[in-house]
């Protein structure tokens, strides 16, 4: 039995085949079009055509990056990607291929790949962190994925880190997002720039998180700076995030998480810094091992998960 895993994200909306252990049969990716959302249920059908090939599929899950009730199937919100707002994914993909559809939070989707078949695997309480475009997260907490009162919960990307801070995609200000995230790293290194840094960077189209992190990485100081301190505010939200939950692991994905310890040396110092001894030492931070196929996987699985026990009655 197969399913067909869908991660709508804010460069590009990935797909793929997926059984039910969360192998990878089939794979396909078209970029996302922000200016004509009208394309997208184009997008979507040529994707499931394209990964279904002559298998039988049995479902499809979704991960959309925003506010969006599983039961439902509807966008309430989505914060980086405004066009979703009010669309109901799962109805609008199961009308044309016939196929059981659910669609959930994106970061979900990661968080849910990763427990299934990546660095989580085994462990029982988990945070998901995805860096994106912007910034999600998944709960597992004692072995279940955490909705909350509403299903929109976990929001890590939404907790305030500097309350004078950047406005953010949902209206609030100062969000961890507008730091930690690919926008966020091009906004620290732009200001950088005009405030007369020395480095190879300069402030144009080019200028994007892979292109400082590649920069940082051929030795440039102050590109590696953005990132250090990137992760140290990455690291004060682990730290948050452990202190709260005492947490076994928290998986550090997305794809900014490309910058590795660039990113992720900083962050594990800073949350060293600011927790218990007892709970740093319980808790791993491991950049995630799917990669950009953590939310096809989750999306696959969940799907498989969702319909296999809604058709035993479960
Ligand atoms: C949204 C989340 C989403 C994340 C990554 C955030 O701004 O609030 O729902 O998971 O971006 O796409």
């Amino acid at each position: 039995v197969r399913y067909i895993g869908i991660d709508i994200g804010g460069t590009e909306i990935k797909a793929g085949l997926v059984d039910r252990e969360g192998a990878i049969l089939a794979w396909s990716r078209r970029p996302t079009n922000r200016r004509e959302p009208e394309l997208l249920l184009a997008r979507l059908l040529e994707l499931v055509d394209s990964v279904s090939g002559g298998s039988e599929v049995r479902a499809i899950g979704v991960g959309v990056p925003g506010l969006i009730s599983v039961r439902s199937g509807r966008v309430e919100m989505a914060p980086n990607m405004p066009a979703l707002n009010g669309l109901n994914i799962s109805e609008m993909l199961a009308g044309p291929t016939g196929l059981p559809t659910i669609a959930a939070n994106d970061a979900d989707m990661n968080a849910w790949g990763e427990f299934g078949a990546g660095a989580a695997r085994g462990s029982r309480h988990v945070v998901c962190l995805t860096i994106g475009t912007g910034l999600g997260s998944g709960l597992i907490l004692d072995g279940r994925l955490w909705a909350g009162t509403s299903g929109f919960g976990a929001e890590a990307g939404h907790m305030v880190l500097d309350p004078e801070g950047l406005p953010c995609g949902c209206g609030s200000r100062g969000c961890l997002e507008t730091i930690v995230s690919a926008t966020g790293i091009v906004s620290l290194a732009r200001r950088g720039i005009a405030a007369g840094a020395t480095t190879c960077l300069s402030d144009d189209s080019g200028l994007t998180a892979r292109t400082i992190q590649e920069a940082a990485a051929g030795g440039d100081a102050f590109a590696a700076s953005v990132y250090a301190r990137v992760g140290r505010s990455l690291g004060m939200a682990c730290a948050s995030l452990i202190n709260l939950l005492n947490p076994e692991i928290i998986v550090i994905g997305g794809g900014v998480a490309a910058a590795g310890d660039y990113l992720i040396g900083p962050a594990t110092e800073e949350t060293r810094i600011r927790t218990y001894r007892q709970t740093f030492e319980a808790c791993r931070i491991v950049p995630a091992q799917l990669g950009s196929h953590a939310g096809v996987v989750g999306a696959g699985l969940f799907a498989s998960q969702h319909f296999a026990a809604t058709v035993s009655g479960a």
